[in-house]
């Protein structure tokens, strides 16, 4: 122990006053940034004292990890039929979101998984930017008047890190259908993957199942931190480092989106146009919020009327936060670079076109009706939890009847400026222009 150490400690234990007492506990929750200062816990998760800010991460993967994590990524022997990769849903080719099958298409919009006719129960996330996403963490702003969860990776948070959440789709039997640890080390045995497994964490990898699925996670991790998943090569990225001018209609888009008398977008879906580091402009704050999208009555699982995806609340359950049940209804807020290639929208793939995703804000609560299926309210909240319901935010606050927050045309001029979002090398997935 150092000198200041042991001081600090003398202090801390007879209470001198003046002299700092022990060092605060740290952890990391911003991925590649430094570590954050825990105030209090709440449940099994940190409440720490500085909101997280993407501009300190710097990521640094190993390159051959991130190589050998990359090759997992496309390997599609993995799987259970074989035959389906982590690509399979997360297509390169639409900015690592998925490109949907024609059954998927005709029938539940989200992505099959290796066996025909099983589907994910929600949409995929773009992979892109995903190394931002913090751990799961409360923090409190000075004017809020408690803490709100962010972070954790899913739509309902229930992984920590990119390490855990590999062991989602591994074992799902929706996705790919891996029975345990020790069938998907049989499978990994028997490929070239296993040689630089063995290479990158040690020849016990390919013996301990557990410590397989650990180093496919770390190895997804480290390729997923790699720049080449955050390219920052959009339109809307060349307007913020290079003023390079935005077309008028998607000029006047933008203005919307950060209005709060209008779309009221940004208080969500963070951006900042007058700072040049993009990383200012994730569109997410990855916080949490209730919208309360229509049902999808096309997912397999909503056959059964009782049948609710009620999002974060069974996370907060399992980690102990108190009155779980408030966070029914609540899913992460998502980055909006890249959603103009999506095929359908929301966790539940509700949505097949941009502009109805941006449509839904505005006549949500004017005409409720039209979206929740000719009910006058939530269909697909179960009524115990609807008053956990975003009924504050502009353009969600109005009453029925009355005259929505944005017109048709300031509606079409969101969905352009969204549209500038996408990264350079996706353009040519995005529809051909739908707009009048
Ligand atoms: C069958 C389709 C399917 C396959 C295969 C699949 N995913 Fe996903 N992925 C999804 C869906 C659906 C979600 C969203 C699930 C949710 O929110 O509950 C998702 C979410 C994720 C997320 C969380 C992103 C975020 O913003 O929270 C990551 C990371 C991810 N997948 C990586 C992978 C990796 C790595 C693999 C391969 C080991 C993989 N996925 C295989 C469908 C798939
Ligand atoms: C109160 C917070 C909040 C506000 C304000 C908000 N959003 Fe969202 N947004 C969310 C959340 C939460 C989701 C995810 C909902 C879900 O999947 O159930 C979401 C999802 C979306 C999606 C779908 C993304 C995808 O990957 O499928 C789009 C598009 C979108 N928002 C656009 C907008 C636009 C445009 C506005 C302004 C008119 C806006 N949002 C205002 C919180 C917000």
């Amino acid at each position: 122990m150092t000198m200041r150490a042991a001081l600090a400690m003398a202090a801390a234990c007879l209470g001198w006053p003046g002299v700092a007492a022990a060092a605060p506990t740290t952890v990391e929750i911003n991925p590649g940034g430094p570590p954050s200062v825990v105030v209090e816990r709440i449940g099994a998760t940190p409440k720490v004292s500085a909101r997280i800010d993407p501009t300190e991460a710097t990521f640094r993967p190993d390159p051959a990890l991130a190589a050998l994590g990359k090759r997992i990524f496309f390997d599609t022997r993995l799987s259970q039929p074989q035959g389906t990769s982590c690509a399979s849903c997360h297509d390169p080719l639409r900015a690592f979101t998925s490109t949907l099958n024609a059954p998927s298409l005709a029938g539940p919009r989200t992505p099959q998984g290796s066996r025909p006719g099983r589907f994910s129960a929600r949409t995929a996330p773009s992979l892109l930017y995903v190394r931002y996403v913090p751990r799961r963490h409360f923090y409190q702003d000075d004017d809020a008047p408690f803490a709100s969860p962010f972070g954790g990776l899913f739509a309902d948070g229930r992984a920590d890190t990119l390490v855990e959440q590999a062991r989602g789709p591994l074992f799902d039997p929706d996705e790919m259908n891996n029975a345990s640890p020790q069938s998907l080390l049989r499978k990994l045995r028997g490929t070239d993957l296993a040689p630089a497994m063995s290479l990158a964490f040690g020849p016990r990898v390919l013996r301990d199942p557990d410590q397989a699925v650990k180093g496919i996670g770390q190895a997804l991790q480290a390729y997923l931190q790699s720049d080449e998943m955050a390219p920052f090569s959009s339109r809307f990225d060349d307007y913020l480092r290079k003023r390079t001018p935005l077309s008028p209609q998607e000029m006047r888009g933008l203005a919307l989106f950060k209005n709060p008398d209008k779309g009221n977008c940004m208080s969500c879906h963070t951006l900042s146009d007058t700072a040049s580091r993009p990383e200012r402009s994730l569109f997410t704050d990855f916080g949490y919020d209730a919208i309360a999208v229509p049902r999808n009555l096309s997912l397999p699982a909503n056959r059964d009327p009782r049948r609710f995806d009620n999002g974060l609340c069974r996370t907060a359950a399992q980690l102990r936060w108190p009155e779980p049940n408030q966070w029914c209804g609540y899913f992460r807020t998502p980055g909006l670079r890249n959603v103009a290639v999506r095929q359908s929208f929301m966790h539940n793939g509700v949505f097949t076109t941009l502009r109805d995703a941006v449509a839904f804000y505005a006549t949500r609560s004017t005409d409720p009706a039209k979206w929740y299926h000719g009910r006058p309210t939530f269909d697909d909240v179960p009524a115990a939890y609807r008053g956990n319901i975003n009924v504050n935010s502009t353009p969600m606050n109005r009453r029925p009847g009355t005259t929505p927050a944005l017109t048709d045309e300031e509606i079409d001029e969101i969905s352009a400026f969204l549209g500038t979002l996408t990264d350079a090398r996706y353009v040519a997935a995005m529809p051909k222009p739908a707009m009048k």
